[in-house]
């Protein structure tokens, strides 16, 4: 295995373990501890959270193995692999929603990202008030208000961009390794913690009790945009990672291994977050800034709050990298194998780009707080597009294109699956897939 890879030769995950580790690692991150419990809380709780599941099991999985199959079996990033099945057009609209969602989200994720790392700084220094119930919010505007989240959001994209000149598989792998159960245990041990809570019956209830007359076209459509997002789906990230999976990688086991840890930790996060809302009477309405403004109110429940604190804000950070990471990697990717950019180049000109989104996504909280387009900040809607309608879309093709355009996906990567599975797949990528994102498209813009 090598730590720069060229394009002629590729680097390969060294082990089964390496790759589903890896394609967790990328899962695994804000989307599921910062943007679950939010969108959920905005979105009435036990109905987004079915609708959640429901299409991470019927669209992702189906997806999720579609994007393996063409990344490993082209050996590509996003814009080659439809090449080279020859995807034509539709390849080259897939390859363009990819490459410029992965720039926008890599913007506003860097600013998140960046509030975690001020956080981390915070807590370490014992300046993270736990004990005042009801300052979470005070506190969140007072830590990330005015300039303050442009720097942390500028050295996270410098972590990053740090990483990524080391190499694809070096960092990342070791990386993911030892930190992804180490997160897994911390949120078990939280989760116990709200048991003890005054609320958890309450927050309980409202995270599992789907009260349906809540299912509108914006709950479907939020928990679809989430379940791309969680899975890192319908943008190429996926393919991109596959494209260094060995022949050995078994492709349906990875994609439900990983669909079904990345729930699991989603799940627990709002099992963590909405006994803390209810106990302490918070709004779960309170949108993206929710998860920052009520887990010190958790940490201040455990004996040595601090320490937790830091601790978790710490394996946050390093979740977050081990996603950007994977979301750089499909235009560091395309640059170097269509641009034929050097590694290094590639790598400053992904930043570049996501350093002047970041900008404008960071000052969305402060001096930008004032331009809106459609109701929604630079922020807002840089989230909203992406994971609801570009992800979408991205997954739509492949599995318009694998389930109809593909001859017999078998014989393009022989290896992928046993035949039931292969069938199962198929008619969910056919008819399924399209049918169900189409619909909810449709019907999230009143056309339906
Ligand atoms: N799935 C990541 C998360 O849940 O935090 C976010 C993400 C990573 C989205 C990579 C898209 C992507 F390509």
């Amino acid at each position: 295995m090598t730590g720069q890879p060229k394009i002629k030769e590729r680097a390969v995950f060294a082990t089964k373990f390496a790759a589903v580790a890896t394609t967790v690692g990328s899962a695994v991150g804000l989307g599921n501890i910062w943007r679950f419990p939010y969108e959920a809380g905005v979105h009435g709780g036990g109905a987004f959270m079915i609708c959640y599941v429901v299409f991470v099991f019927l669209i992702g999985i189906p997806v999720l193995w579609a994007e393996f199959m063409m990344g490993r079996s082209t050996r590509s990033n996003i814009f080659g692999a439809y090449d080279k099945l020859r995807g034509g057009w539709l390849g080259r609209v897939a390859g363009i929603i990819g490459i410029l969602s992965s720039l926008l989200i890599l913007s506003f994720y860097s600013v998140v990202a960046g509030w975690t790392i001020e956080y981390l700084f915070s807590s370490l220094l014992g300046w993270l008030n736990f004990t005042d119930i009801g300052a979470g919010h005070d506190q969140f505007v007072e830590l990330t208000s005015g300039w303050r989240p442009v720097l942390w959001t500028v050295i996270f994209l410098f972590c990053n961009t740090f990483i990524l000149f080391r190499g694809v598989t070096k960092g990342i792998e070791r990386a993911s390794n030892i930190l992804m159960p180490l997160l897994f245990l911390l949120l078990i041990l939280f989760c116990c913690n709200a048991f003890t809570m005054p609320g958890f019956g309450e927050g309980i209830r409202y995270l599992f009790k789907p009260d349906f007359g809540q299912l509108t076209p914006s709950v479907l459509l939020s928990a679809m945009g989430q379940a791309f997002f969680s899975l890192s789906l319908g943008l190429g990230c996926m393919m991109t990672y596959a494209s260094y999976f060995s022949e050995r990688t078994g492709l349906m086991r990875t994609a439900v291994t990983t669909a079904f840890l990345d729930s699991l930790v989603a799940v627990l996060a709002g099992v963590i977050i909405f006994p803390a809302v209810f106990s302490f009477g918070l709004s779960p309405e309170a949108g993206p800034t929710l998860v920052f403004e009520v887990l010190p109110h958790v940490f201040s429940q455990l004996p040595g709050g601090q320490c937790w604190s830091t601790l978790f804000f710490l394996l946050l950070f390093l979740a977050s990298l081990t996603s950007t990471v994977s979301m750089s990697e499909i235009s560091i990717a395309y640059f170097c194998e269509e641009q034929h950019m050097g590694r290094r180049r590639a790598t400053l000109v992904s930043s570049a780009i996501a350093l002047v989104g970041g900008l404008l996504c960071a000052l969305s909280f402060g001096p930008l707080s004032d331009l809106t387009i459609a109701g929604m900040t630079i922020f807002e809607l840089f989230d909203y597009f992406t994971s609801n309608i570009a992800l979408p879309v991205g997954g739509m093709i492949v599995s318009i294109f694998v389930g109809w355009m593909l001859n017999r996906p078998a014989s393009v990567d022989r290896l992928a699956v046993k035949s039931f599975h292969m069938s199962l797949m198929m008619t969910c990528l056919r008819w399924v897939c399209p049918g169900a994102i189409l619909l909810i498209l449709l019907n999230s813009i009143g056309l339906l």
